[in-house]
């Protein structure tokens, strides 16, 4: 580590001190349990309602605009040329028969290439949303198999294409440390994420696991994980004089816009960044280099540029999830109770990211026990840059966790469910906070139920249909609540009653902008057709990442701030010759079409009323919200049970997942319809993890093997049974709505839960992922 990097880490370690002592100093006035969202006793009305998708009828119409898909005049189209070894430099260049080629308008490569400064890397600083920090394109060095070369543009994407094929290029390679063994042998680093060491130690634990009577101390692996969004990165960018048009497929535009000011050293806010309609992120939407060298192409061209990267170009450019070993180790006394856990390995990473795939941070809040060992190792290597994918952490970290759960019930002779509830924490184990909500041990009571868990026989290998093997696995979900600092939202509200909603978020097909929608109608007493919600640009306030399973809360923190100020500057207008004078702004709330007195709506105007009576055709504020206290004073997180059947082929190997179940304990549901698709499609992510899901990397070469759909196997529809989802709706009262983040969890839990349905129907315990045939066989 640099001394600059030492100096930055300390520094952030004392302002994290002194944050923490003014959260606790602080009055409890924003925070939770000092005045709960009125939204959350809120059980009528449009919360939870399942309001099909506003955006549904434009995009099966196709006419939601998506990145790749915006017209300019001019446009030109790019390819991208992909380095073949991982390190060296390049030797020899000739693009003369690619510039030769039909319809090619230039050919870009580090000689000709605009100086620019590398991206800051994504969580570095508040609005970084690069990848990786290396030099695009500025000089010959090779820094990973698969880094962009050479750009060619042309007049369509098949000259593009074409010529790319015809530059001649030649390494001089060196060196590199593309294999993992190679890597640890060269010696491991503590990790560290968003600047918090990823190393704990609570009593003894490594004691505590030798004197405890039943014990499992074992070492689980997951490969690495390439992102396949279904909407591949594009861009169309434009540059109007200095300024920076770029039509992004992105989950960070306002970070983008910021990211790419600094790389081409212009302001902020000359780059507009708009993101309308994006086509899944899960992690991987962000600034990556193909944005860069299309804004420098486009620059040098002097013409519009559209960079569709090929679903190939998705796997060399962009980062994935990173491959771990990791160690689980649980002891308990003989009536199941834990002494010890114990969670610690390796992942590998390179140089030029911040991302050691953070796999203990489920284990931090899960069971009760006196001691704990928890820490992530990392080894760098020359490869690309891994980054965030669905639960960074979570979705791998909960598959070693909760297999060990399972093995050490086994070894008890215990349901695993019960053992679950015995082990269940009164508080969080590891920083003693409370918890806002956890009703864990309810989701699990309710999804037995319905799943039909008292029907499992417990002696594996015992049930059998011809020469299928079946079984049922149970493992526990979760993913902690994030608000990130930033959020903003400006609300126009007009004579007509209609309401303005513009906050600089993401709608990559969560439902988002749905759910907000029905949120702030409810909260402002209007009908669904009354509000409008504007995002997907940098140039709206807010600086709102689509991730950590945080943006509802963000946005819904941010409409709660603008609310208050809205119906502050309402009651000015209302005057004297209102129902509502002399009423404060935190005794009125939404209703029916205007404000009202929250415990007596009898005393009621219509906004139509009021800005009539004001001659006002419009009234327009803009709220921030709060800083996320919340988080530092009571440990938020998601909760969840799955319960998955599996049924194995004893002659072939092969594993059909024939029913699954999640359980779910996330707060209030906004949207029924929109919430289940995100469970259903974390779970089936999951069942990709858990069972194809495998980025094929030459350790000898540092490449990607399989970079594409026919070889990289992701569940098709013929794999995913019925999937059933619930959840406790319990509110949590210290979040916005009373709702916690549910974008995430469903991939969580799912490769244990189907990993122990698999030791149930045949008695092998796989602890390496894709649980493939060959390993059953
Ligand atoms: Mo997510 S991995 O926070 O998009």
């Amino acid at each position: 580590m640099s001394i600059i990097e030492q100096a930055k880490q300390a520094a952030q370690g004392v302002a994290q001190t002194v944050v923490q002592k003014a959260v606790e100093l602080a009055p409890e006035r924003w925070l939770p349990g000092g005045k709960p969202d009125p939204l959350i006793h809120q059980k009528h009305g449009l919360i939870g309602k399942p309001v099909s998708r506003i955006d549904g009828p434009l995009k099966v119409q196709g006419k939601a605009p998506f990145a790749a898909e915006f017209p300019m005049e001019g446009l030109t189209y790019a390819a991208v040329a992909f380095s073949t070894v991982p390190k060296g430099r390049i030797a020899s260049l000739d693009t003369s028969e690619a510039e030769a080629a039909p319809g090619v308008v230039l050919v870009m490569t580090y000689r000709n290439a605009p100086r620019m400064k590398a991206m800051p890397v994504f969580m570095s600083e508040a609005k970084a949303a690069g990848g990786d920090n290396l030099p695009v394109m500025q000089d010959d060095r090779i820094h990973w198999n698969g880094q962009p070369v050479a750009l060619v543009l042309a007049e369509t994407q098949e000259q593009a294409d074409h010529a790319k094929t015809l530059i001649r290029l030649t390494y001089e390679a060196e060196p590199a440390t593309t294999s993992f063994a190679e890597a640890k042998a060269q010696g491991t680093h503590p990790g560290l994420f968003m600047g918090s060491p990823m190393k704990q130690e609570i009593g003894d634990a490594e004691a505590a696991l030798a004197a405890a009577p039943v014990k499992v101390d074992v070492t689980y692996t997951t490969p690495r994980h390439s992102h396949n969004p279904i909407e591949p990165h594009a861009a169309t960018i434009v540059w109007q004089g200095d300024d920076l048009v770029v039509h992004d497929a992105s989950q960070a535009v306002t970070h983008t816009a910021w990211s790419l000011g600094n790389v081409f050293g212009i302001e902020e806010a000359q780059v507009h960044v708009t993101s309308p309609y994006v086509g899944g992120g899960f992690g991987s939407k962000t600034l990556w280099q193909h944005q860069v060298l299309g804004a420098a192409a486009a620059k040098l061209a002097g013409r519009p540029v559209r960079i569709a990267l090929s679903r190939e170009g998705v796997y060399r450019m962009i980062g994935g999830r990173t491959l771990t070993e990791q160690r689980l180790a649980i002891g308990a006394t003989k009536d199941g109770r834990f002494e010890a856990i114990i969670h610690t390995g390796t992942a590998p990473m390179t140089h030029h990211n911040a991302m050691p795939e953070p796999f203990i941070l489920a284990t931090k809040s899960a069971y009760a026990a006196r001691n704990f060992k928890l820490d992530v190792e990392v080894t760098y290597l020359d490869m690309l840059a891994n980054t965030f994918m669905r639960a960074p952490g979570e979705s791998v970290g909960t598959f070693a966790l909760e297999s060990a759960v399972d093995e050490i019930a086994v070894a008890l002779g215990m349901d695993p469910v019960e053992l679950r509830a015995v082990n269940e924490p009164e508080k969080d184990p590891t920083d003693n906070k409370p918890f806002s909500s956890r009703n864990i041990v309810e989701a699990y009571r309710t999804g037995a139920e319905r799943f039909g868990w008292s029907k499992r026989n417990p002696v594996p290998g015992s049930v059998r249909d011809g020469e299928w093997q079946v079984g049922m696995g149970v493992a526990t979900s979760t993913y902690p609540y994030h608000r990130m600092p930033g959020g903003a939202a400006k609300l126009t509200l007009t004579r007509d009653g209609r309401m303005q909603v513009e906050i600089a978020a993401h709608e990559m097909g969560m439902g988002t902008s749905t759910a907000q929608t029905q949120v702030t109608a409810e909260r402002f007493g209007l009908e669904l057709d009354q509000v409008s919600f504007a995002y997907g640009d940098s140039f709206l306030p807010g600086q709102v990442l689509a991730g950590g399973s945080q943006q509802t809360a963000s946005i819904g923190a941010s409409v709660v701030a603008a609310q208050h100020a809205l119906v502050a500057e309402l009651l000015k207008l209302a005057g004297n010759d209102s129902p509502l004078a002399g009423l404060r702004a935190d005794e009125v709330g939404g209703f029916a079409g205007g404000l009202a007195k929250l415990d007596d709506t009898g005393r009621h105007e219509t906004y139509t009323s009021i800005l009539s009576r004001a001659q006002r055709d419009e009234v327009s504020v803009v709220g921030s919200a709060p800083p996320p206290l919340e988080t530092m004073h009571w440990s938020m997180h998601s909760w969840g049970a799955m319960f998955c059947e599996v049924r194995v082929n004893s002659v072939t190997g092969e594993v059909r997942v024939s029913r699954f179940l999640g359980s779910f304990d996330c707060g209030r549901i906004l949207n029924a319809k929109t919430a289940a698709s995100q469970f259903r499609g974390g779970i089936i992510m999951g069942l990709g993890m858990a069972l194809m899901e495998e980025t094929q990397f030459d350790e000898r070469s540092g490449r990607v093997m399989n970079p594409s759909l026919a070889e990289y196997h992701v569940p098709v529809h013929l794999d995913v049974p019925e999937i059933e989802v619930m959840w406790t709706d319990i509110a949590d009262p210290h979040a916005p709505m009373g709702a916690r983040g549910i974008g995430e969890i469903g991939i969580t839990g799912v490769g244990a839960a189907v990993a122990n349905a698999i030791y149930n129907a045949t008695g092998k315990r796989i602890r390496d992922l894709p649980i493939t045939l060959d390993k059953l066989m």
